[in-house]
């Protein structure tokens, strides 16, 4: 059969987001989720919220399940994520535990997650979305109890945990270079600076055919973390099409050349390990629920046929 894009011949890994409804439901999700990608996130089951129902309580269980998948189709896997301002559980949200506490449960989260899960996660995102702020417009819980120096205890447990794992930090709208993108990158030295273990920077790739991302300034800004003596990632790609004022077959041609570059980029850097959809298909995504347009960002349309962009990555990968 025709090359799927794991195929082994190229350096960097092409990694998707797995559903877990469309995995227990859905035959041809994982018939592709098996056959395309080689590195699966959890979209959803490995956050806090569902991994720490209750003080005393971890399931496992959902997570469990695409980990054995991901062993038997050979795919490593990335874990996110364990430190979020959103998806924490309702009994730490209305909790009214103060900062020794909190310390305590994280630190009790983060040991207990990443040891279960030792040596078989390739690399955690230990923070995420550091930056942002939740949708009430506040300071994530964590920061706002504990203070800034949460994401340092983060990583340092994240590191006794599992030594091996490769820890990253995850923010979105970081792609160019940018206020935002600067105040990461001094974030981060601040992290080296106190010799925080941290290895690897991600950025999540929610992007627009409507906004411009000029292909030198998307390399630049991941080489000035990659000289930080980090990996980067793209973590969770995929573009909107509801912007654009072309017509459809323009757009999809628009999608097409942006992934194309993502993936160029993270080739052209020497410490980028990988590109990582945030879902394949346009049937099970996000960003319907969030822009209420149907935007198609994916690779494979609602039908599981491949759309102009999974040929563009292809070609990207593996040339013409
Ligand atoms: O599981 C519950 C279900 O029990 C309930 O009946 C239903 C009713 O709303 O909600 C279900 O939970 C939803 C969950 O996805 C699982 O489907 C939540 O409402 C919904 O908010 C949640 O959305 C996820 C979102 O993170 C939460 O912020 C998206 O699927 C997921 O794609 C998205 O992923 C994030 C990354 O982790 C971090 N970067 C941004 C990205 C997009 O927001």
């Amino acid at each position: 059969r025709e090359a799927a894009l794991n195929t082994k011949k190229r350096s960097i890994s092409i990694g998707t987001a797995a559903n877990i409804d469309a995995f227990h439901t859905d035959e041809n999700y994982k018939k592709i989720l098996g056959r395309e990608f080689d590195l699966l996130v959890a979209e959803n089951v490995m956050k806090m919220d569902v991994m720490h129902t209750n003080i005393d309580t971890f399931d496992f269980s959902q997570s469990d399940e695409l980990v054995s998948f991901a062993k038997q189709h050979s795919m490593q896997i990335e874990g996110a994520n364990l430190i979020w301002s959103n998806q924490v559980p309702a009994w730490i949200t209305n909790g009214g535990y103060n900062r020794d506490e909190l310390l305590g449960i994280m630190k009790d989260y983060i040991l207990n997650v990443v040891g279960h899960y030792k040596g078989q996660v390739k690399s955690w995102v230990v923070v995420n979305e550091p930056l942002d702020t939740n949708e009430a417009n506040q300071k994530s819980i964590w920061e706002s109890v504990i203070g800034p120096q949460y994401i340092d205890y983060a990583f340092r447990w994240a590191h006794e945990a599992d030594p091996q794992a490769k820890l990253y930090i995850n923010e979105f709208d970081t792609e160019l270079i940018n206020e935002k993108s600067n105040s990461y990158y001094a974030l981060i030295q601040g992290l080296l600076q106190r010799k925080v273990p941290i290895n690897g920077v991600g950025f999540e790739g929610h992007l627009d055919v409507a906004i411009q991302y000029p292909y030198d300034q998307l390399v630049s800004n991941l080489n000035r973390f990659a000289d930080l003596d980090l990996q980067v990632q793209i973590t969770e790609a995929d573009i909107k099409l509801q912007n654009s004022p072309d017509p459809l077959p323009e757009k999809f041609k628009q999608q097409a050349s942006l992934y194309a570059d993502i993936i160029h980029a993270c080739q052209e850097v020497k410490q980028c390990s990988g590109v990582v959809l945030w879902g394949f298909t346009d049937r099970y995504t996000w960003i319907p629920n969030f822009t209420h347009h149907p935007d198609q960002p994916l690779i494979f349309n609602a039908q599981y046929q491949p759309k102009p962009a999974y040929n563009a990555i292809k070609e990207a990968l593996f040339g013409k």
